[in-house]
C-alpha cells in the first residue's frame, strides 16, 4: 500500500495523507540553520548544532508522537484547523504534502478555504522562512483569524528537558512590532537570540506559552485561537513562545500571503547590546529586509532550488529503469547530503542531544557526498582528522559546533582510524587534489601538534599494524563497524553502556572485519605512499597488509564463510561452532570487496553462503542465527530481541557491501537484486509494512525472526546512503573515479538495458553512453572518447579539456 507517490518531475515525493504510518519528515537547510519538518509540520530547528544551539523545542517520548512544530491555526467561523493538520487534528476536506529538495509543501482545505504553506531555509542567510497562503474558494466572503505559533527551546536542547529548577525562571523575550526576539541567557554569556516575525501588522503577539494556550493546555485549540484574541502577554520565565495574530477578510476568490520568518542572529560578545537590556538586532533587521515579501521570498526560493539542481546534476543517469533513475539522480544523493548535513545527530530516531559527528560515520558518509561538494568534504576531513590522537586512534565522535572530540563516548573503536584513509581516498580519486596531504592537521584538535595529513594516515594505518592479536588479525577494540559487537566488555549492570564499559582495549579479541579493511584502505595507502613519493613507506604497507590477508585466509576462514571474530577467549564469534550468530554478514562484504580470497575461492563461497543463510524477501540480515540470550562476552549485538537492529536485523547498511561484492565477481543479475530489495522505491508498495519515508533509506529492517518482519526504522542518518550511492554509481552502473580518470566498469542485471550518465569530474563534464545487449553483466569491450577508441576502461585526463563525449560497449 502506497500513502503517496513519486513525482520525479518536481523532484518530490507527494504524501496524500497526513495518515502515514510514522510521521514522514524532510530536512531543510544547507549550510548552518537547519529545520526536521514532517508531514504534519511536526519538527524543530537549530543552528549548526542540535544539542547546543537549539532554536525551537520538540518533545520527545510525547503523545501523539510527533509533537512540536511550527503550526498554523486558521479559525473559520469557529472551526480551528491547521495547513499540515495537526496539532488540532481536525480533519481537512483536502490534503497534499510535497517533501521536496530542501522544501517542503502543504497544501490543504477546509470549508472552501485553501492553505497553502512553503517551507524553506534559503542558501545564506539562518533563517527558515515560511510563506503561508490564504485563499477564499467559496462565494461568501471570510472572515479568518490566522495565528502562529513556535515553542522556544533554551538553547541546550539537553539542559532544556531537565533542568527545570532553574529553567522556568530564565525565559525572557523581547517584541518589536511583529517580531518576536527569543534572548533567554542573553544578559549573561550567551551573544545570539532567535526571532520569529512576519512581514504585517499584526493584531495580537503571545510569548507566554501559558496565556496562548491556556493555563495547563495542550497545543491542540489554544484558547487564544478559540477566542479569536491573543493575549499580548510577555514572558517571564516558564516556557517563552512567539505567537501572531492576524484578521484577514477574504472576498470569493480572494488570496493573502504572509511570510514568516524563523531566524538566528549573532552579535560580537562586547557589541551585544543596542542600549542595556535591549538586544542588538543587526542580522534579525537584515534577514527580515531581505524577505519581507513575497517576491524577495520567492527569489530566495528560486536559488535555493537552483542550487540543488545544480548540485545533483553532477551525477545524472538515464535509463528505462524509472527506480533507478529517481533515486540516483534526486534521493539517494539528497540522503547522502543530508548524511553530510547531519552525521548523526538530528533524525525522528537520534535525538540530537547525544550523538554528535560520528568519526567512523561522517568518513563513510563522504564517499557518497565528495563529487557533490569537494571542498567541503576537504574541510570535513580535515575537521575529522583533527579529533585523531597522535597513537592514530581516534574520537568516536565530536560536537559540530565546537569540532571538539566527545569525551562522554571516548575511543576505542579500533576500526575508525581506518576509514580517515577510506575518506582520503575516495577525495584523492574524486578530486586529484594531493595539496590536502600537506594541510597541518592538529592531534586531537591541541594546538601545537600539527603534523601534515599524510602522517595521520600513516598514523592510522599503523594502528592496526601495532595492534594485532594472537591470529595476526586486528584486535577490535570496544567494537568495531559493528558498534554492537563489544568482546572487551562484559557488562553485567543494567544501564551499563556497552559502548564505554570495560577497558578500551583488549589483548585478545580480534575482529575479521577490520582485517578486511585493513587489506582494502591498507592497499590505498600504498597506493598514495606510492603516488607522493614514499616509495620504503609503500614497501612496508605492501607487506603488512600481506601478512593481514594471509591471516585472513588462515585464521578467518571459516570453510563455508569467513568467520566475524574471535572473542576474548579466542573463541570465534560467527563460525559454524558457534551455538547461534554462525554467519554474520560484514567480514564476507568486506573481505570480497577487499579481493581477499578472489583467486583462492573464498570470495566465491562466502557470498553464496550469504545468500544461502542470510537471505530474506526484504533484504539480508546481518547474522544467523539471531541471539536468543544474551551473551556476557559478547555484548549489546546479543541484547536485541530477535530480528532486530544488531541482533539479525536487515541491517541495510551492509547490503551494499554485498552487492558490490557481487560485483567484484561479476555477477550482476545477483548485485542487482540485493540492490533492488532494499531500495526504498522498489519497495513503495510495501509502505505499510516498511512503515519508514519511501523515498530515504533506514538503517534497519526487521529481520525475520521479529514479529514485525519487513518494519524499518531509523530512517534517514544511515551510512547506508553513502554505501548505496557507491554501489549504485560505482558498481552498478560502472562510473568510477580513479587516480588517474574515471573508470567504466558496469555490472548489472542482463536485464538492465543501455543507458547513459552525465557526470561532473575533475571540472569536466563526461557525457557517457553505454550500450549493454541483452543477456551481457559485466564486460566492457571497447571505449571511444570523442570518436577515439581507448585502451583499456580508465579515461584518460586531457589537461583543459572540459567536454568527454564517451560511448562505451559491453559484452
Ligand atoms: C546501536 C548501534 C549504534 C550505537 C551507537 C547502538 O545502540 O545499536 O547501531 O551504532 O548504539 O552508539
Ligand atoms: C550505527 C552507527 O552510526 C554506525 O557507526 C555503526 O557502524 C552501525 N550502527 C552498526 O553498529
Amino acid at each position: 500500500m502506497k500513502y503517496g507517490h513519486f513525482d520525479d518531475n518536481a523532484k518530490e515525493y507527494v504524501i496524500t495523507t497526513p495518515a502515514t504510518p510514522l510521521p514522514w519528515i524532510n530536512y531543510l537547510g544547507s549550510n548552518d540553520f537547519f529545520s526536521l519538518i514532517s508531514n504534519t509540520c511536526g519538527g524543530y530547528s537549530f543552528y549548526k548544532d542540535a544539542k547546543l544551539l537549539r532554536i525551537t523545542r520538540y518533545r520527545y517520548n510525547n503523545i501523539p508522537a510527533d509533537s512540536n512544530g511550527k503550526y498554523y491555526y486558521i479559525n473559520d467561523n469557529g472551526v480551528i484547523w491547521n495547513p499540515g493538520t495537526m496539532p488540532s487534528g481536525t480533519p481537512v476536506d483536502s490534503y497534499e504534502c510535497r517533501h521536496g529538495l530542501g522544501y517542503s509543501r502543504f497544501t490543504s482545505s477546509k470549508n472552501q478555504l485553501q492553505a497553502e504553506l512553503l517551507a524553506f531555509v534559503p542558501t545564506d542567510e539562518a533563517c527558515e522562512i515560511n510563506c503561508l497562503k490564504l485563499k477564499n474558494n467559496s462565494s461568501e466572503e471570510k472572515h479568518i483569524s490566522l495565528f502562529s505559533y513556535v515553542e522556544f527551546c533554551l538553547w541546550n536542547a539537553m539542559d532544556d528537558m531537565t533542568n527545570f529548577q532553574r529553567n522556568l525562571s530564565i525565559g525572557e523575550v523581547e517584541i518589536e512590532g511583529s517580531t518576536v526576539y527569543h534572548k533567554t541567557e542573553y544578559r549573561e554569556r550567551r551573544k545570539h537570540y532567535s526571532f520569529f516575525s512576519v512581514n504585517t501588522k499584526v493584531q495580537g503577539i503571545d510569548t507566554s506559552r501559558d496565556s496562548f494556550l491556556g493555563q495547563g493546555q495542550g497545543n491542540a485549540f489554544p484558547e487564544a485561537v478559540r477566542n479569536r484574541k491573543a493575549r499580548n502577554s510577555v514572558a517571564s520565565g516558564w516556557y517563552p513562545i512567539a505567537a501572531h495574530q492576524i484578521e484577514l477578510t477574504l472576498q470569493p476568490g480572494e488570496e493573502k500571503e504572509f511570510v514568516f520568518v524563523l531566524g538566528y542572529g549573532e552579535n560580537p560578545a562586547d557589541d551585544k547590546w543596542e542600549t542595556p537590556g535591549v538586544i542588538k538586532k543587526t542580522d534579525a533587521v537584515r534577514i527580515l529586509e531581505r524577505f519581507n515579501t513575497t517576491e524577495k521570498a520567492m527569489e530566495a526560493f528560486a536559488k535555493l532550488k537552483e542550487y540543488w539542481n545544480t548540485l545533483l546534476e553532477r551525477f545524472t543517469v538515464s535509463s528505462g529503469n524509472e527506480h533507478i533513475n529517481r533515486m540516483a539522480n534526486i534521493w539517494n544523493q539528497y540522503q547522502c547530503m543530508v548524511t553530510f548535513n547531519m552525521s548523526r545527530s538530528a533524525s525522528y530516531y537520534e535525538s540530537g542531544t547525544g550523538r554528535g559527528m560520528g568519526f567512523r560515520d561522517s568518513c563513510q558518509d563522504l564517499l557518497g557526498f565528495v563529487h557533490l561538494i569537494p571542498e567541503r568534504a576537504r574541510e570535513r576531513i580535515l575537521d575529522i582528522a583533527a579529533t585523531q590522537f597522535p597513537d592514530g586512534s581516534a574520537y568516536h565522535q565530536y560536537q559540530p559546533l565546537t569540532k571538539q572530540g566527545n569525551m562522554d563516548v571516548g575511543s576505542g573503536f579500533n576500526d575508525d582510524p581506518l576509514w580517515l584513509i577510506a575518506a582520503v581516498a575516495a577525495y584523492l580519486k574524486e578530486t586529484g587534489d594531493y595539496s590536502i596531504l600537506d594541510e597541518p592537521v592538529r592531534f586531537d584538535c591541541k594546538p601545537g601538534t600539527e603534523v601534515p595529513l599524510l602522517e595521520h594516515l600513516n598514523r592510522s594505518f599503523q594502528f592496526t599494524v601495532t595492534h594485532l592479536g594472537p591470529h595476526g588479525l586486528p584486535l577490535i577494540g570496544r567494537a568495531d563497524w559493528n558498534d554492537c559487537l563489544n568482546l572487551n566488555c562484559f557488562s553485567s549492570e543494567p544501564g551499563e553502556s556497552f559502548q564505554t564499559t570495560g577497558p578500551s582495549e583488549g589483548p585478545v579479541a580480534e575482529s575479521v572485519f577490520i582485517a578486511g579493511m585493513f587489506v582494502k584502505y591498507g592497499r590505498e595507502y600504498e597506493e598514495i605512499c606510492k603516488r607522493t613519493g614514499h616509495e620504503k613507506e609503500a614497501e612496508e604497507a605492501e607487506k603488512a597488509v600481506k601478512k593481514v590477508y594471509d591471516a585472513v585466509l588462515d585464521a578467518g576462514w571459516d570453510g563455508e564463510w569467513f568467520v566475524r571474530a574471535y572473542d576474548a577467549y579466542s573463541n570465534k564469534v560467527g563460525s559454524s561452532e558457534c551455538e547461534e550468530g554462525k554467519i554474520f554478514i560484514e567480514p564476507q562484504g568486506f573481505c570480497v570487496m577487499a579481493g581477499i580470497g578472489l583467486e583462492e575461492g573464498n570470495a566465491e563461497k562466502a557470498l553464496d553462503s550469504v545468500q544461502k543463510h542470510l537471505e530474506t524477501k526484504y533484504g539480508i540480515m546481518i547474522l544467523q542465527p539471531a541471539y536468543t540470550r544474551y551473551h556476557l562476552e559478547l555484548g549489546e549485538v546479543s541484547s536485541y530481541p530477535p530480528g532486530y537492529k544488531e541482533n539479525a536485523g536487515i541491517f541495510c547498511h551492509n547490503n551494499p557491501w554485498i552487492s558490490i561484492a557481487e560485483t567484484v565477481l561479476g555477477r550482476g543479475d545477483r548485485a542487482f537484486d540485493v540492490y533492488r530489495k532494499i531500495c526504498p522505491s522498489y519497495i513503495e508498495d510495501i509502505s505499510e509494512v516498511h512503515r519508514t519515508e519511501p523515498y530515504v533509506y533506514s538503517q534497519m529492517i526487521a529481520g525475520a525472526d521479529a514479529p514485525r518482519f519487513g518494519e524499518a526504522k531509523n530512517s534517514w542518518l544511515t551510512g547506508t546512503a553513502a554505501w548505496t550511492f557507491v554501489n549504485l554509481s560505482q558498481a552498478l552502473l560502472g562510473i568510477q573515479p580513479g587516480y588517474d580518470g574515471l573508470i567504466v566498469d558496469p555490472c548489472l542485471h542482463g536485464k538492465f538495458g543501455d543507458f547513459s550518465v552525465k557526470r561532473r569530474f575533475r571540472d569536466a563534464e563526461y557525457h557517457i553512453e553505454i550500450h549493454k545487449p541483452d543477456g551481457v553483466q559485466k564486460g566492457v569491450l571497447w571505449i571511444e572518447v570523442d570518436g577515439e577508441k581507448i585502451a583499456g576502461n580508465q579515461i584518460p585526463l586531457i589537461p583543459g579539456k572540459k567536454e568527454y563525449h564517451v560511448t562505451v560497449q559491453m559484452g
